[in-house]
Formats: structure tokens, sequence, C-alpha cells
């Protein structure tokens, strides 16, 4: 009941947020604001943490697809739906935070940020580090989910649920990328690094 009082109030001001910040389609997102409760279980915090990660994908993404509008055109229709699933798999974990009252992660917007910046760099440089930056995301993101799902199974059945949804969606944009991948190892071996160690921070700041 508070949190659809809250949506009445905050969704008309949805229309006013930067693209990047973008929460529009995430629906009742809006309900995370500062005065819903901080995560507090292992779990909890697990989905937070995901939420704005998620975040982060969508702005590769979206970043990407926009640089390959003029860059390389073959690649906007693939951009476009792995951020469509990026936006279906944040709406997936916000929903879980809205229903359960918790506030959305302080890293929220610094990953949308942080993936926009990492999106437009990797989009100008060419499809060999739009492939390899995707690879090396979904390298990292797929550890932490199958991390995640063993420890959910037996302590959260509905966070346990919003992992298991999106691990097929990630693992189809994991392999593409794979099959992508240019010779050019020296590039994605450096991508790899600069994004665990980003998620890793991520985590690690939101796992307090
Ligand atoms: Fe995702
Ligand atoms: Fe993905």
């Amino acid at each position: 009941m508070i949190a659809q009082i809250n949506h009445n109030i905050f969704s008309a001001k949805i229309s006013k947020i930067p693209t990047f910040f973008d929460n529009s389609s995430t629906g009742n997102t809006f309900l995370i604001i500062s005065t819903l409760r901080p995560a507090q279980t292992k779990a909890e915090k697990m989905i937070k943490v995901n939420h704005a990660g998620e975040n982060g994908a969508v702005n590769i993404y979206r970043a990407q697809r926009i640089v390959a509008r003029f860059r390389s055109k073959s690649l906007v229709y693939q951009l476009e739906q792995n951020m469509e699933h990026e936006l279906a798999h944040r709406k997936i974990f916000a929903n879980y935070l809205v229903e359960n009252g918790i506030r959305r992660c302080k890293s929220y917007f610094a990953c949308g940020a942080g993936g926009y910046v990492l999106g437009f760099v990797t989009g100008i440089i060419g499809p060999g580090a739009v492939a390899a930056t995707t690879y090396a995301v979904e390298n990292v993101v797929l550890e932490h989910l199958e991390e995640q799902r063993a420890y959910l199974c037996n302590n959260d059945l509905a966070a346990h649920a919003c992992v298991a949804q999106i691990i097929e969606d990630e693992k189809a944009h994991h392999d593409a990328a794979k099959d992508q991948l240019e010779e050019n190892q020296l590039m994605t071996n450096i991508l790899i690094q600069v994004v665990k160690f980003c998620t890793e921070c991520v985590i690690r700041f939101g796992m307090r």
C-alpha cells in the first residue's frame, strides 16, 4: 500500500530522469527511494547488487547501440536485443526490492554511468571490443549468478527464482559474444580484468 502511494507520487518524475538513469522500463521501481529500508540479509543484498549490476549492463548495451548506428550497423539489432533482456532482468530484481520494501543500492547510478562510459568507449573501438566487453561482463556475471543460485536455493526462494530466471539469457549473451571474439586476446584479457575489478568493487560495496 505504502509502496503504491510512493509509486503514484514519484512516477510523475520519471520522464525527467536523464536517459542513462532511466527507470521508466522498470515500472514501479521508482518506489526504491531513500525512505525504504536497507537490505539486511545476504540474499537481499545479493538482489540489490544484481539490480545495480543490471543497470550497468543496460547502459553498456544502450551506449554501444547508439555508437553502432554510426560505427557498425550490423551490431545494432543484437545490441538492441541484449539491452531488452537486461531491462527485463533489471525489472525482475527491482520487483523483488519493491515487494520487500528494500532500497536500491547506492551504487545504482554509478553502475549506470560506468556502464555507459564503458559501452561508449568500446563501441567506438569497434565490433571486436564490443564482443570482448560482452564476453567479459557475462563471464563475471555468470560466475556470480551460479554462486548466488547455490546459496539462495537454501535461503531465499523468491530471490532464487529471480536469479534462475536470468541465467539462460546471460549464457546466451556470453556464448554469442564468445563466437564473435577476434584474435586480439590482449584486449579481451584487459577487459575481463577491468570488468572483474569493477564488479568486485560493486559487490563488496553492496554486500557490506
Ligand atoms: Fe542481465
Ligand atoms: Fe547479459
